[in-house]
């Protein structure tokens, strides 16, 4: 079968590179990729925005499948169009993708279906805003009602903060859709992700993400700078309270709303001492914590991604290598604030032969046959390993073989895994 899958990032890379590897899969094309994703699948460049072109293209090429990498095509309906035209498509529908598209629209969503999520008020209008914070305790959670590609959040300590925060929102295009304030969770942040039929859920697997640019978590927010799978603090517990008071009833509320869910559903969560509970909702795999996964997928992801839109999941047997798996990302330097486009990368062949090591490009190209950085986020230097130490030293060999001055990474990607097992032992 023919597969088009649609992104750019290090995310789409692994995704291609797992779905390259099916008995199933006949031509794989990529719109748009990355230089990449080009060594393993047909790039082809069209506006993936123009929902006609994309359905002339899967018409053309006889696409069987089309995967959908990216939240902002899912929310802009593109899942919808395909379905109209009978092109197969992994990934929810517009109205479904709105549990990511609307932090208002999830948490309303919560409080219907009884999903644990922290307490909290949709202000449409500024004044209304500044007199509810008035009451609320410290920290409060500040977040733009609409996407906002994870930078729509602001964690303000103290009354002041709040206040400032809340007038920047509404003076600017981040407060046109309104605001959510809700109470501040304490805890530990994990990943956990789910794949979806419309009717049936089954577990994928965990990760962590660490979302700050430099090292110990400091430093501004980014896209995610390193992930690992699994998370230990998602024991198996965890993982069956997640399912059972998460996943499955986001399952039954959607297919109750008429507006059932198929694709991956990748919740955030808070490891709190009540238990899981909801942070946000993502419609998509993560990036980077994809990277890690699918080192970790021992099944065909094609089989899989199949199983999803036919709605069989409930036969499926999904299976996963016991070893852990890291990602480690390569950004340009100044993300993610300004950064130079262009510099060249060398040595990832010599990366590449460190055993149990895959590099996933992100923001890459080819030009005159160099290697050149085009994006914040460039590489994926991603490892498996016994052990996640196994598998960190073994990213972290291969990032030491990349030559890439305009470049720099995190060292402790896995830190807090680690840490735990140190004071346990
Ligand atoms: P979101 O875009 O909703 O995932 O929020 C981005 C980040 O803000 C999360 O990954 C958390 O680190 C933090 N965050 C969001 N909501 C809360 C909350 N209610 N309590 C504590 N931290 C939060
Ligand atoms: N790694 C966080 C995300 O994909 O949203």
């Amino acid at each position: 079968m023919n597969v088009l899958l649609i992104g750019s990032g290090g995310r789409e890379h692994a995704l291609a590179w797992a779905i390259a590897a099916s008995p199933l899969l006949g031509k794989l094309y990529c719109a748009p990729g990355n230089a990449g994703i080009a060594e393993i699948a047909d790039c082809v460049a069209f506006d993936i925005a123009d929902h006609g072109t994309v359905v002339r293209f899967c018409r053309d090429s006889s696409i069987d499948l089309v995967v959908v990498g990216p939240e902002a095509p899912l929310v802009a309906g593109l899942a919808d169009d395909l379905e109209a035209a009978k092109i197969k498509v992994f990934g929810p529908s517009r109205e479904a993708a709105q549990l990511e598209g609307s932090k208002g629209f999830a948490k309303d969503f919560c409080t219907a279906h009884a999903i644990p999520t922290a307490a909290y008020a949709r202000l449409k209008e500024r004044r209304a805003a500044l007199a509810y914070l008035e009451r609320h305790p410290l920290p409060v959670v500040i977040k733009a009602d609409g996407l906002a590609a994870g930078k729509g959040v602001t964690i303000a300590p103290t009354q002041e903060a709040a206040l400032t925060a809340v007038e920047a929102y509404f003076s600017g295009p981040m407060g046109a859709g309104g605001i959510v304030v809700e109470e501040f969770l304490e805890g530990e942040e994990a990943s956990f992700f789910a794949l979806v039929d419309g009717a049936h859920a089954i577990p994928l697997a965990s990760a962590q993400d660490h979302k700050r640019a430099f090292d110990g978590d400091k430093g501004p927010n980014t896209g995610g700078m390193g992930a690992y799978s699994p998370a230990p603090m998602v024991t198996p517990e965890v993982a069956r309270r997640a399912m059972e008071e998460i996943v499955w009833p986001t399952v039954r509320g959607m297919a109750q709303r008429g507006t059932p869910y198929r694709g991956v559903l990748y919740a955030g969560l808070m490891i709190t001492d009540d238990g899981p509970k909801l942070i946000e909702y993502n419609v998509r795999f993560g990036d980077p914590e994809a990277q890690a996964l699918m080192l970790r997928l021992k099944s065909d992801l094609l089989s899989a991604l199949l199983a999803t839109t036919d709605g069989v999941l409930n036969a499926f047997d999904l299976r996963w290598y016991d070893d852990a798996a890291i990602a480690v990302v390569m950004a340009a330097k100044g993300y993610p604030g300004e950064y130079a486009k262009g510099s060249e990368i060398r040595g990832l062949d010599a990366a590449r032969e460190v055993e149990g090591v895959e590099v996933f490009h992100a923001g890459t190209a080819r030009s005159n046959g160099h290697l050149i950085a085009t994006g914040g986020r460039v590489l994926n230097v991603a490892a498996r390993g016994r052990t996640l130490s196994e598998a960190r030293a073994r990213a972290y060999g291969a990032v030491a073989k990349i030559d890439w001055p305009g470049g720099f990474c995190r060292s402790d990607i896995g830190w807090r895994a680690l840490k735990r097992r140190e004071d346990a032992s």
